[in-house]
């Protein structure tokens, strides 16, 4: 990540309230573009930007787990032309920075389905989830080829083959147990999710971790969020009453 200037917390902002995991839905890169007269890939090329002053400001505030969708299971879908692109730019984008988020105390690492991913990706993720592994500043999570779904799907595809074996009785399943299976186990559910460009949906993301997680909707499209913009959505977040179910 180039090195921005560092900004200190917004003074309407209470440090020991922050959420300590925000996860995002970068939406909106498309229309950004079609907005603009130019080419789909643009709006996500200038969306890395945006991603990228979200993971200063995360940095800056101390907040440190940030986990963002930047291609759910059903985006195959959309024209080749424009999923080869992404590809190609999730590739890039980790050869060129990671040294730097490195260098930042930033640890990368990655959830969804990566073995269908194209090889090379697959290398680079491989690479920068070693390199970066005991970094501390900030634990960035690219949700890459994920569905929650299918996550879902898949521990109890697992569980059942233990219970099948003999190795698990059904009634030792609990949640804890299930989160264990999960590829966030160990990782604190989301306290935030923001989502651009006005849509109110999960899509699909994050179904089980964010039972309880606080949701900011902004009309912004995703290559116009920025600094301010987070601080809105802490703002907000600050002002809920979180109440887990409890009165
Ligand atoms: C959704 O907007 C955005 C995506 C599917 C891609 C998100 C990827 C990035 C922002 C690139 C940076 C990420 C990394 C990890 C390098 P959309 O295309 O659905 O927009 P639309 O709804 O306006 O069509």
């Amino acid at each position: 990540m180039t090195a921005k200037q560092f900004t200190a917390l917004p003074q309407d902002l209470q440090p020991q309230r922050l959420p300590q995991h925000v996860a995002v839905i970068m939406d909106g890169n498309g229309r950004w573009a079609k907005n603009q007269g130019l080419p789909r890939i643009a709006g996500h090329r200038q969306g890395v930007d945006s991603l990228k002053e979200v993971v200063q400001c995360c940095q800056d505030w101390g907040i440190p787990i940030l986990t963002v969708y930047a291609f759910s299971t059903e985006n195959w879908q959309r024209p080749l032309e424009e999923v080869n692109f992404l590809m190609l730019l999730f590739e890039s984008m980790l050869r060129q920075e990671v040294e730097q988020m490195h260098r930042q105390g930033i640890r990368i690492s990655f959830i969804g389905e990566l073995g269908s991913l194209p090889s090379v990706l697959q290398m680079e993720i491989a690479q920068a989830m070693q390199i970066t592994a005991n970094n501390q500043a900030l634990h960035l999570i690219v949700a890459l080829n994920y569905g929650s779904r299918h996550e879902i799907v898949q521990v109890c595809r697992q569980l059942s083959q233990f219970v099948a074996n003999g190795e698990l009785q059904s009634e030792a399943i609990t949640e804890d147990v299930f989160e264990q299976y999960l590829s966030t186990v160990n990782i604190r559910n989301p306290d935030l999710l923001i989502r651009s460009s006005g849509e109110m949906r999960l899509s699909n993301f994050l179904l089980w971790q964010m039972a309880y997680t606080e949701i900011y909707c902004t009309e912004m499209l995703w290559p116009d969020f920025n600094r301010e913009a987070f601080h809105q959505a802490l703002v907000s977040f600050q002002s809920r009453d979180r109440r887990f179910g409890k009165i």
